[in-house]
């Protein structure tokens, strides 16, 4: 039997499985007309508390936009600086650049590929007032050390969570460390609304006061604008899917750390890198990337083999067009352009059948 080519997400797959439900949610989404924020976003807060163990949570347009307001909230703009890791998705930076703010990149490690504490440090001035740390891939980052170095500099520790809904950090589910945390629930998300979305948890009154009027135009009473504000609500319709799917996150999550599992142990290649998995790190691989010397030969192997590959992200933000201006050239972040340059994302999705990762493991292990 000739195998389909498996692709690095499927979601399809999962759509089909919630259709019914989610639908009927959207049919009371209509009978309410509560399409822009309102009683489902205000559902899929209290939810999401709950889920991230965290006691406000904010739902608004998207990852970038939520990444945004939290630079507001903490007073973070002109003239101000904000760290973040070299190779994470652009959107991080978009954060402090809608600000007003500079983005300051910092290299990952060679190993975990996560912002390299120890390189903070170095890149802290008196202009610096945050530092991002990004759980890339679905893996929180070295947490601890980095809010050590915020703690000492007194500046704010942010989380980028955008890609690890439902993964712990020794034990506790990110979202609630630091000041606020900021999620996309953009569709390829491993929780992905039907449309575009994002949402910011914290444990404090005050910033989620703030982030509800800065979301609504910045009024907290209808038509009377305390600052000037945004419209970054998140719809109803992707509240209501929301709701359905952060049900099943937790089971769609061990799924993917069960076939995580297997190519961990399973593909034996040595031409094949993986991210280190630290034991204080319990990830939810939204993407599981290899890295690999001859990247174009490789893929090119997988295609011929059925797979599909993908790249996650083949150039780093301080090598974008966008932050020419900033200054940075090639070299400055030997770990970050080595990932850059030779990564390779394997397919990941709950719903691949044991078949499907069994030829992946077979195909990457035959790689000559
Ligand atoms: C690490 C990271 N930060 C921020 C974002 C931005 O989220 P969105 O696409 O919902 O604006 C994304 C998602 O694409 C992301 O992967």
């Amino acid at each position: 039997m000739v195998m389909e080519k498996i692709p690095c997400l499927d979601l399809k797959a999962q759509h089909q499985q919630i259709k019914a439900e989610v639908f009927e949610l959207f049919e009371k989404v209509y009978e309410k007309t509560a399409f822009s924020g309102g009683p489902f976003v205000e559902e899929f807060e209290k939810n999401f508390t709950q889920y991230t163990q965290t006691r406000f949570a904010a739902g608004v347009s998207n990852g970038t936009t939520a990444l945004h307001l939290a630079m507001l909230v903490l007073g973070i703009g002109e003239g101000d600086e904000v760290i973040l890791p070299a190779n994470t998705f652009i959107a991080t930076a978009w954060g402090p650049s809608h600000a007003g703010a500079t983005p300051v990149f910092v290299d990952c490690t060679s190993d975990t590929w996560q912002i390299d504490a120890k390189k903070i440090g170095e890149k802290i001035t008196s202009k610096t007032k945050a530092v991002i740390g990004v759980h890339l891939y679905g893996q929180p980052c070295n947490i601890d050390a980095v809010e050590e170095i915020c703690k000492k500099h007194n500046i704010f520790f942010i989380e980028d969570a955008a890609q690890a809904q439902g993964a712990n950090y020794k034990g506790k589910r990110v979202g609630g460390f630091g000041e606020m945390a900021c999620f996309s629930f953009y569709p390829g998300k491993n929780l992905g609304a039907c449309g575009e979305a994002g949402g910011i948890t914290t444990n404090n009154e005050k910033y989620i006061i703030h982030l509800q009027g800065l979301r609504n135009h910045g009024c907290k009473v209808r038509y009377y604008h305390d600052e000037v504000g945004y419209n970054y609500r998140m719809g109803g319709l992707e509240a209501a899917s929301l709701i359905v799917k952060l049900k099943y996150l937790e089971e769609w999550n061990n799924k993917r750390r069960a076939i995580a599992k297997r190519y961990l142990s399973e593909i034996k290649n040595p031409k094949i890198k993986m991210q280190s998995q630290p034991e204080w790190a319990d990830s939810v691989f939204h993407l599981f990337v290899v890295t690999t010397e001859d990247k174009d030969g490789f893929c090119d192997y997988l295609n011929q083999n059925n797979i599909s590959p993908a790249f996650h992200y083949p150039v780093p933000c301080h090598l974008q067009k966008a932050y020419a201006h900033l200054g940075y050239k090639e070299g400055d972040f030997p770990n970050s352009e080595y990932l850059a340059s030779h990564c390779v994302s394997l397919p990941m999705y709950a719903e691949l059948s044991d078949s499907q990762v069994d030829h992946v493991i077979n195909v990457i292990n035959l790689y000559k």
